[in-house]
């Protein structure tokens, strides 16, 4: 009966599992900040991520390294880059999986930032024609979304118009509309290898004591033409997620950072808590607040978890 009553259920049918992809080819590389996630070739992350949809999870969302960075990022836009390139392997073994991409500079610059620095700052307008050649090469290898994670103001305007003047009008935006500055990116910077080298990046990612200009910031990208909006980190922006529910109707997603995922990592290896039900429990919450999706490192475990249940 409890089970019958339950108000909200999250399942991996909701997931978008990270992957990091790595210039090069050969073996992965660990990645000590987030343990079971590795640093794949283009071929590998591919086939990594056709073994993830196998096991049920629907969409991945892809994130680039690379090995030649420079002020300003232009491998981030490289057509045979790891990221162009595992998305067209994934669109030829597994048609069926929904392909997001990152759009950002931060792993492609050698300051770390995620756009051009200049003077102490990031230069915004400098930014946006180099964002737009990124998600114009994801889009040309067949991505299905692209996601500016760059935090610049007009991205998605900009992104929307690029992408529709490309010839890709279908290729959807899902902005990250509302992305704080937050202590919990730490594992990602040592995955993605992109902590700044200088700064940090309060100037263009949101004050977490600010939920009005949050849910400003999402009700610009949907104006702008976001086709999602998303929250991070989840854990910590729930009221955000609720009034975002009320607020708009296009679907939202919530990022459920590297820092959420290695804090119940951490724990339950100590034997501190139990890593099954605080994911459970933590994704359920965060879905229960407004979050249709959620990208979540967890995203394959849930699918095999889920798996077992069946068997
Ligand atoms: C940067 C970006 C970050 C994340 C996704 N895209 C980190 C940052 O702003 O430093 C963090 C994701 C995570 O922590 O899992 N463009």
């Amino acid at each position: 009966m409890r089970e019958w009553l339950a108000e909200s259920r999250f399942d991996s049918g909701r997931t978008i599992y990270p992957i990091f992809v790595r210039p090069g080819t050969g073996s992965r590389e660990t990645i000590a900040s987030l343990p079971g996630f590795f640093r794949y070739s283009a071929e590998d992350g591919a086939r990594h991520a056709c073994e993830a949809h196998d096991a049920g999870v629907p969409a991945v969302l892809l994130f680039g390294l690379s090995h030649h960075k420079d002020p300003r990022g232009k491998e981030a836009y490289n057509r045979d880059g790891p990221v162009a390139r595992c998305v067209r392997a994934i669109k030829r073994q597994r048609p069926t999986l929904v392909v997001i991409t990152d759009v950002c500079l931060c792993a492609y610059t050698d300051h770390g930032h995620c756009g051009v620095w200049s003077n102490g700052q990031v230069d915004n307008d400098a930014t946006l024609p180099i964002l737009e050649k990124v998600a114009v090469a994801h889009a040309a290898a067949g991505a299905d979304f692209v996601a500016p994670s760059a935090m610049m103001d007009h991205q998605v305007a900009r992104l929307r118009a690029a992408l529709d003047r490309a010839g890709y009008p279908e290729t959807g935006i899902i902005g990250y509309s509302a992305k704080f500055a937050s202590a919990f990116y730490g594992p990602f910077r040592e995955a993605a290898d992109s902590t700044p080298s200088e700064g940090d990046r309060r100037g263009y990612q949101l004050d977490p004591r600010n939920a009005r200009e949050a849910l400003r910031e999402i009700e610009h990208d949907v104006a702008e033409g976001a086709d999602l909006v998303l929250i991070k980190p989840a854990l910590s922006s729930l009221d955000v997620l609720a009034k975002a529910r009320e607020r708009v109707h296009v679907p939202i997603v919530a990022y459920q950072v590297s820092g959420e995922y290695a804090m119940i990592h951490a724990a339950a290896d100590r034997g501190w808590l139990d890593a099954r039900a605080a994911a459970l429990e933590t994704l359920t919450a965060i879905h229960r607040a407004g979050a249709d999706l959620i990208v979540t490192y967890f995203a394959l475990s849930l699918a095999r978890w889920e798996q077992e249940r069946v068997d």
